[in-house]
C-alpha cells in the first residue's frame, strides 16, 4: 500500500503535479494518519452497536483515530491532498463527499427522524452516517446556515464516539467558522470539538494551481454583457443546438416545479435572474446540474450586499454545477474575481471566482 507521500511524488515524477514546498510540509501529516488508520483495529460499528452496548454486551468502539482539518487559500490543493488521502487509505469504509451535499443529506434523515418524536433526533442519523464509513473526507467544510450551525456539534460527537476518523478541507480556521452567525455562542463548542478531534494545519502554499491551467479552446466568458456579447452566446447556442426548437425544462424538486427557460436535451440556457431572482435553493441546483451537460447563463450582473440574496443563490448555483462539472458559458459584467469586489459575501465569493475561472478552463466539465 502506497503512502500518501508516495502517490505525491509519483504524480510529481510523472509530471502530472508541479513540485511544492508547502504541500510537501503537509505530507507527514497525511502519512501519519494513514498510518494511524492501517494500524487501528477494524472497529465494526454493527457489532459493537449501540443496542447491543445499551444492553451491556458490548465495549465501545476504539477511538477514533485523530483525522485532519486541511485550511488555506483557495487552488492551493487541499482538496488535492485530500483525494491522495482518500487514495492511501487502506479501509473500504471510506466516504468523500462536499461538506454542503452531506449537510442537506443530514437534514433531509433528520426530517424524517423528527416526524416520529425523537428526543435526540441526530444521534440515529449520525449512526447510521457511522455505519457506513470509518473515514468520512468533507471537502470545503463551510458553515453557514443556522440549521446546520445548530446541529453540527452534536452531529460530530457521535461520529467520533462511534470511531469515525474525519478529514476535512476548509477555507478558514476553525475558529472563523460561521462568523458572524446567529446564535454563534451555541456552535462554539463544534470548534472545540474540532480542535481537539482534529490536527489543524495550514496549508500556505504561495501558488494558486488553478491559475497555472492551460486556457485555450473556445471562449465561454463574454464580458461586458453588452449586445456584442449577447450575439456570441446566441451564435454559440445555435452551434449548440443546430436551430432545432429548445422548449422550457421543467424539474421537479421537492414536488415543485423549477423551470430553465429553453433547453435541448442536457444542454440548457437562461438568464441570470431566471436562476438567482427567485426564491430556489440549493436543492433546485442540485436538480439542474443533474440534468444538465452544458448551461448558458446571460447576464450575470455585478454582485454586491445591494442584491446579496441573488449573489448567494449564484454561489449555490456554481458550487452545484461546479461539483457535477456541468460547463458553463456565460456573459457577465466582469471577470470573475471582479463580479463581487468588496463588502460582506466578498470572502466566499473568492471560492466561487475561482471556480469560474476553472470551469473556463480547456478540459472542464464532463467528457
Ligand atoms: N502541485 C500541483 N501541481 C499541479 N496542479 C496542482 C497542484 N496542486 C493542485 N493542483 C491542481 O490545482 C487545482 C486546484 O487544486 P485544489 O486541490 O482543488 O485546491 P483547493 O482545494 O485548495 O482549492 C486542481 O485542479 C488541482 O488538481
Ligand atoms: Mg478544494
Amino acid at each position: 500500500m502506497a503512502s500518501v507521500s508516495e502517490l505525491y511524488e509519483a504524480r510529481v515524477a510523472t509530471g502530472r503535479l508541479a513540485p511544492d514546498a508547502a504541500q510537501r510540509g503537509v505530507l507527514p501529516v497525511l502519512d501519519r494518519l494513514v498510518r494511524d488508520l492501517a494500524a487501528a483495529p477494524a472497529a465494526a460499528p454493527q457489532r459493537n452497536g449501540w443496542l447491543s452496548r445499551l444492553r451491556g454486551t458490548a465495549p465501545g468502539p476504539a477511538p477514533a483515530v485523530r483525522g485532519l482539518y486541511l485550511w488555506g487559500g483557495v487552488g492551493r490543493g487541499k482538496s488535492m491532498l485530500m483525494d491522495l488521502v482518500m487514495e492511501a487509505a487502506p479501509l473500504a469504509a471510506k466516504r468523500r463527499v462536499h461538506f454542503h451535499e452531506f449537510m442537506q443529506e443530514i437534514q433531509a434523515a433528520l426530517e424524517g427522524v423528527r416526524k416520529t418524536g425523537q428526543q435526540d433526533a441526530v444521534r440515529p442519523v449520525a449512526l447510521a452516517v457511522a455505519q457506513q464509513a470509518r473515514l468520512l473526507c468533507f471537502d470545503e467544510m463551510q458553515v453557514t446556515d443556522i440549521a446546520d450551525a445548530m446541529i453540527v456539534g452534536r452531529l460530530f460527537q457521535v461520529l467520533f464516539e462511534e470511531g469515525v476518523t474525519v478529514v476535512t478541507t476548509s477555507n478558514r480556521v476553525p475558529e472563523e467558522l460561521y462568523k458572524n452567525g446567529l446564535n454563534r455562542q451555541l456552535f462554539l463548542p463544534f470548534i472545540a470539538l474540532l480542535r481537539e478531534r482534529l490536527e489543524v494545519v495550514e496549508l500556505a502554499s504561495a501558488t494558486d494551481h488553478r491559475q497555472n491551467r492551460d486556457e485555450g479552446g473556445g471562449q465561454v466568458w463574454f464580458t461586458p454583457a453588452d449586445t456584442a456579447a449577447h450575439d456570441r452566446m446566441d451564435a454559440l447556442w445555435r452551434q449548440e443546438t443546430a436551430g432545432a426548437p429548445t422548449p422550457p425544462l421543467l424539474l421537479e424538486v421537492k414536488g415543485r416545479q423549477v423551470e430553465i427557460p429553453q433547453h435541448l436535451g442536457r444542454i440548457g440556457r437562461a438568464g441570470f435572474w431566471d436562476l438567482c431572482g427567485k426564491p430556489l435553493g440549493p436543492a433546485d441546483y442540485l436538480a439542474m446540474a443533474e440534468a444538465l451537460d452544458l448551461l448558458f447563463i446571460d447576464s450575470i450582473p455585478r454582485l454586491s450586499q445591494s442584491n446579496y440574496n441573488e449573489a448567494k443563490r449564484f454561489v449555490t448555483l456554481i458550487d452545484a454545477l461546479y461539483e457535477a462539472k456541468v460547463r458553463l458559458i456565460a456573459s457577465a459584467a466582469d471577470e470573475p474575481e471582479r463580479l463581487y469586489a468588496e463588502g460582506e459575501g466578498a470572502f466566499e465569493f473568492e471560492r466561487t471566482a475561482s471556480r469560474l475561472r476553472e470551469m473556463r478552463d480547456a478540459g472542464w466539465g464532463r467528457s
